[in-house]
């Protein structure tokens, strides 16, 4: 076999180095930042985020821990590599913030690392926390998306899941939107709502569309396990749930009302007018993913190659960074197999996967690690090969968890995601939900 000595001293691997391909070392990685504010000003029934009442929070505290885990990334040059095209500011609810405090934070991390120019900046809001004056501040600091959540437009419905605000309420907040010239908006609205119908479902959709919205989330209504709403429906205080079949034909109903008005359902939920995509569901979800840095609570990232997530409770967050460290509680290392499942998981979520990238990336064709996943879904009918790309067919749509979860490797198979979420009931109103469900706990009086 050997039928000479080899004598070259070998210490470069591969060996297939390119001239042109110098340039690319320190290029810059494509990054999006998020940024967690865990108040509100009321607490939704429905609600299972890490969330704070405003008014009982010490929001300056928390504030000064964020900007300080902001500042220690800056300091420590963790993120000198990579080129912020979008930010988004969630929670929570930012627009609870004054919003000098909250531009304040935009200005640090401006100021701090590399945001392009015309970066896109979106900011959740909602009907009673949003006023005209912070619309036009927002505006004026750059920020050029807002995220609104609607909800629904109708009264009946907003009290069954425990929203405060009301219809009318919607409209004021639309005014401040258009009137600070936002163009680009997007509307958060529920639906599957207990005894909601198909013909309330269609009217929310008809006012969402003719708001002029350029993007529109819809999520089926989970009743979330601790939250006052699934303690509510355990005392009989809102109607029955909708059938599975109920749920099934609603959704089909979002997918044809906002398809027939020039929506594109570009993502599981996620509906765009043509170029209106948000860019951090691009950066964050669409493969190949770019990198991703959260700040705050309960807020997950994605850089240099580990998976992390920081405390969910806002003290135990706010200690950790007091005391001078990073306040992560959990963390990974992805290993490259990981990586290369990740793609296929979250790139499903978009209903869109590119092969030619796969290959770009990992220097090696998808079949080969995942091969009969890749033939099962094609021969379920789940999606199809187009071109260079699978896309997603309709059926797979109704599928999405469960095709992302086929492609889940090593010991991420078969298990739940990390809970973020955490329970926000006072114990007053666990107390009031289980007496009202016919649980047999201490009157109001007892100690
Ligand atoms: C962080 S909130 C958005 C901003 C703001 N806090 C608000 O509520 O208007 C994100 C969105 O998730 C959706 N959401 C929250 N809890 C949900 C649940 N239990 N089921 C379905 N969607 C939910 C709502 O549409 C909500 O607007
Ligand atoms: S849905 Fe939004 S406003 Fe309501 S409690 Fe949750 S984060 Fe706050």
């Amino acid at each position: 076999m050997f039928t000479s000595k080899d004598n070259e001293f070998i210490a470069w691997y591969p060996t297939c180095v390119r001239a042109e391909e110098a340039e690319a070392v320190w290029q810059r990685r494509r990054a999006a930042f998020y940024v967690h504010i865990p108040f509100c000003t009321a607490i939704c029934d429905y609600c299972g985020f890490a969330v704070e009442r405003a008014a009982e929070a010490a929001v300056p505290r928390y504030l000064a821990a964020l900007e300080r885990e902001i500042r220690r990334y800056a300091e420590l040059g963790r993120l000198g590599n990579h080129r912020f095209e979008c930010g988004h500011f969630g929670g929570g609810t930012p627009s609870v913030l004054a919003p000098a405090d909250m531009l304040r934070i935009l200005d640090l991390i401006r100021g701090s690392f590399e945001v392009t120019t015309d970066a896109e900046i979106t900011v959740e809001v909602n009907p009673i926390s949003f006023t005209p004056d912070k619309a036009i501040a927002y505006r004026d600091a750059g920020v050029n998306r807002i995220s609104f959540g609607v909800q629904s437009f109708e009264d009946r419905l907003l009290r069954i899941i425990g929203r405060p605000h009301r219809g009318r309420d919607v409209d004021d907040t639309l005014v401040a939107i258009h009137a600070a010239g936002f163009t680009n908006f997007s509307l958060d609205v529920i639906y599957g709502i207990p005894s909601q119908t198909e013909d309330e479902l269609r009217a929310d959709l008809a006012r969402a569309v003719a708001t002029g919205a350029t993007h529109i989330s819809c999520f089926r209504l989970e009743i979330i396990p601790f939250t006052a709403l699934k303690l509510r429906e355990a005392a009989r205080d809102i109607p029955a749930r909708l059938t599975i079949e109920q749920l099934d034909a609603m959704d089909l109903i979002v997918s044809e009302v906002l398809g027939q008005h020039g929506y594109r359902e570009y993502g599981a939920f996620n509906f765009a007018k043509p170029g209106f995509e948000s860019v951090h569901n691009e950066i964050a979800f669409v493969a190949p993913q770019g990198e991703y840095v959260g700040f705050g609570n309960s807020a997950y990232s994605f850089i240099n190659g580990h998976v992390y997530t920081n405390h969910a409770a806002v003290d135990a967050y706010e200690d950790a960074v007091e005391a001078g460290g990073d306040p992560i509680v959990l963390a990974h290392r992805l290993s490259l197999h990981e990586e290369m499942s990740r793609y296929f998981v979250l790139g499903l979520k978009f209903l869109r996967v590119s092969r030619t990238r796969f290959i770009e990336r990992y220097g090696l064709e998808p079949e080969l690690l995942f091969g009969p996943v890749i033939r099962e879904l094609e021969e379920a009918g789940m999606w199809t090969r187009v071109g260079e790309e699978w896309k997603v067919s309709a059926r797979g749509r109704q599928y999405i968890n469960n095709m992302a979860k086929a492609f889940y490797i090593g010991d991420s198979r078969g298990r739940r995601q990390f809970a973020q979420f955490v329970p926000n009931l006072t114990p007053d109103q666990i107390l009031r939900y289980a007496r009202r469900a016919g649980h047999d706990v201490p009157s109001e009086s007892s100690p």
